[in-house]
């Protein structure tokens, strides 16, 4: 049990987990339970760089997303589940590696670059922002972790983390911390409702805790073969994005099932997409009956636990640290 490797991953809580998330990347967290000792992060730090002009949803969006979690299969009791600034440790080494960490390293990073582009309305040429993949440098190597569970965005952040753990390690010749590799799950690519990436910028996704009305609206919205206009034209299921959801949430032989009624112009989009919906809607119903039965109170229970539990391993790293670089040791034991 003890030597079994260790991972951690984090989500920023920037509004309600969707089926992006859940397909892309939590019910694969979920797998890793079985043979990884897992730290699961709600990264709200980095939500703060960059809702820090609006901050009224943080805390709210920490207890929603907790829900979503344990909802979804995490299990508190076997995965460490909390929220990144109930562990002050994160900022004190991430304050260590932004000493370490040239400025050229942060600011050639290319989803710095990509996001001061994109993201519009928003302030981002912030001291904080620039610093992003040093914190997230300092949340994987406070608790020594072996690998981390990525999508491929966030690839460049890890190569960053190993840079500046070697770097660490090299300047102090100590060998403290691991080099993480990530773990890149193959997973189906899930568009969002307008085939572009399923976001909550472009409002295009169906959230986990939708209402089987709601996924019914919603997909009856999603852009289908464009070709088919009249019930008579065959349809082709290969460039439709209603029929790669059936590929991720239906059984082979239902998936065989669509495509035949497609091809043959047997079933309307409109029929299609209602049986989606309905499909959806099945595979969301026990992870909406679990979320409903989760309170506020049971969420913090979650989080405050989770944040002991990190806070021990957290601390024992920061020690190890402050010993290398010859800080007084913390008065105060934690
Ligand atoms: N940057 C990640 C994202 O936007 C979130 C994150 C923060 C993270 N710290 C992390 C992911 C540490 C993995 C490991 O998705
Ligand atoms: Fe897509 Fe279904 Fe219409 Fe075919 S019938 S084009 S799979 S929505």
């Amino acid at each position: 049990m003890v030597n079994k490797k260790r991972i951690l991953s984090g989500m920023r809580p920037t509004g309600k987990l969707h089926l992006g998330h859940l397909v892309g990347a939590l019910s694969n967290w979920v797998k890793m339970q079985d043979s990884y000792q897992c730290f699961y992060m709600i990264a709200d730090w980095h939500a703060l760089m960059s809702e820090y002009e609006n901050p009224e949803g943080m805390s709210g969006n920490s207890y929603e997303m907790v829900k979503d979690f344990v909802a979804s299969g995490l299990d508190p009791e076997r995965s460490t589940i909390f929220v990144q600034s109930q562990v002050p440790e994160h900022l004190e080494l991430a304050m260590v590696f932004s000493c370490l960490t040239p400025l050229a390293w942060v600011e050639r990073c290319p989803t710095y670059k990509e996001q001061l582009r994109e993201i519009k309305g928003r302030e981002l040429t912030t001291y904080g922002f620039l610093g992003y993949p040093v914190l997230q440098a300092a949340d994987i190597a406070i608790y020594k972790a072996n690998a981390v569970p990525v999508g491929v965005d966030q690839l460049p952040h890890l190569e960053l983390t190993r840079e500046i753990i070697r770097r660490f390690d090299s300047l102090y010749k100590k060998n403290i911390f691991p080099e993480p590799e990530p773990i890149m799950t193959k997973t189906p690519k899930l568009l969002g409702l307008d085939n572009r990436k399923m976001s909550k910028s472009y409002a295009n996704f169906i959230a986990l805790s939708d209402a089987p009305k709601d996924i019914e609206k919603k997909v009856d919205r999603m852009i289908t073969d464009p070709q088919r206009i009249k019930l008579q034209d065959k349809g082709h299921p290969d460039i439709c994005n209603v029929f790669s959801y059936f590929s991720t949430f239906e059984k082979p032989e239902v998936r065989a099932n669509v495509r035949d009624w497609c091809e043959g112009a047997k079933i309307g989009c409109t029929e299609c997409k209602k049986r989606l919906a309905k499909v959806i809607a099945d595979y969301l119903a026990p992870l909406r009956e679990k979320r409903d039965k989760i309170s506020d109170s049971d969420a913090k229970d979650i989080l405050t636990e989770g944040a002991k539990k990190a806070r021990q391993a957290a601390s024992q790293t920061m020690d190890e640290v402050r010993a290398c670089i010859n800080l007084v040791p913390l008065v105060q034991k934690r």
